[in-house]
């Protein structure tokens, strides 16, 4: 399997039950992928985020340039070693994380330049040191350099970075060449404007990439307009493709978009809540530091695998976030992954059985519902 290949088994409507293969493994999709920015899923041995069915985490450009150095990385031999995850890992391209951190940004046609967040040095992104930085932390899948912008915003404004974007996909695919192991997907953009989506979309499609990420959404819109801009691009992009939405989401973003036709998703969210005491289950969400856990002595979920779900008492889990004790992050994200991967899980098995559009409505009863 020395070739980056997709193959898609099964549709149930614009649902997809596919196949990443690569040198690395494969992934199977619809795929949710744990955010390991620094070379580390925050809370979590990367065992575990592999016992829980994670076939593919994310790492980020803009932290790993900036500590420990993707030079340094490389030395070390690569962010597989380096990390302890030989599984294959997909990296984001550092302009998403530049518009969110860094401070004195500048933007011109060449790249970014920008100060650190850590130590205000100064340090320059252009696609092509966006994709040779991957290329030294060795990711299996590397991202475009793009401009994801805000909303609301300006038409103007967000087709002028929808314009850059692409002129950067085109700059990134000349650098990346031809790697058959590997991949680089194209990044869409264009905000809230369906016109703008569907050009972006389609240049991209021109482009004859390995895959197509729909960036610039879950950045302060509502969920319909999200969704709805999904409905745009999705059929503008080829079938055989792998489709990413970057950045989502909570459970219920992510079934909506499964629907709509989306492969992969990276988020935050389960690892960052997950530190912040909440925890999501098939129940829905539970705030741990609410005082009405303080004596409860059932688990979240007495019927869940994962043992920090299951095994442990609510009490204990709200001591623990209350105390602000270590653990309560680790077994919060713990829970929370899994919760994540069962989710993925069951979605591809629907998917496989035509029963995709029951599973959604069983799984959101359960969120509606509540707890016992
Ligand atoms: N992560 C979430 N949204 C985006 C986006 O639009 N671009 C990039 N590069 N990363 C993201």
């Amino acid at each position: 399997m020395s070739q980056f290949t997709f193959d898609v088994s099964a549709t149930d409507g614009l649902a997809r039950r596919g196949t990443i293969s690569m040198p690395r493994g494969v992934v199977r999709t619809p795929a949710f992928m744990p955010v390991g920015t620094a070379a580390t899923v925050k809370a979590m041995y990367l065992d575990q985020v592999r016992d829980l069915g994670s076939d593919i985490i994310l790492g980020n450009t803009y932290h790993l340039m900036l500590r420990p150095g993707a030079e340094r990385v490389a030395r070390l031999g690569g962010l597989h070693d380096f990390a302890r995850w030989p599984h294959p890992i997909l990296t984001d391209s550092g302009g998403f994380q530049v518009m969110s951190l860094a401070s004195l940004r500048k933007m011109s046609e060449q790249g970014v330049t920008f100060r650190s967040h850590i130590d205000g040095t100064v340090h320059e992104l252009t696609p092509e040191r966006s994709i040779e930085i991957q290329g030294l932390l060795d990711s299996d899948i590397q991202m475009q350099l793009d401009e994801c912008i805000r909303l609301p915003a300006e038409r103007s404004e967000i087709e002028r970075a929808m314009e850059l974007s692409l002129r950067w996909a085109e700059r990134c695919a000349v650098a990346f060449g031809d790697q058959p192991g590997k991949a680089m997907f194209g990044i869409v953009q264009g905000g809230d404007d369906a016109a703008l989506r569907i050009r972006s979309a389609e240049r991209l499609r021109d482009m004859g990439l390995k895959g197509y990420a729909v960036g610039g959404l879950a950045v302060g819109e509502p969920q319909d307009v999200m969704l709805a801009m999904l409905g745009e691009t999705v059929p503008v992009l080829p079938h055989g493709k792998p489709r990413y939405l970057m950045g989502v989401g909570t459970p219920d973003d992510i079934l909506k978009s499964i629907m709509r036709g989306i492969d992969m998703f990276d988020c935050v969210m389960p690892t960052r809540a997950g530190r912040h005491g909440l925890a999501f289950t098939r129940h829905g969400r539970i705030n741990l530091k609410n005082a009405r856990h303080a004596e409860d002595a059932a688990p979240l979920d007495e019927r869940s695998a994962c043992p920090a779900t299951r095994d442990y008492s609510r009490a204990y889990l709200h001591h623990l976030v209350r105390t602000q004790e270590t653990l309560g992050a680790m077994l919060l994200t713990w829970n929370n992954l899994a919760y994540y991967q069962q989710l993925m899980s069951g979605a591809r098995d629907a998917i496989e059985r035509g029963a995709f559009a029951d599973f959604v409505a069983e799984t959101t009863e359960g969120w509606v519902r509540g707890e016992r």
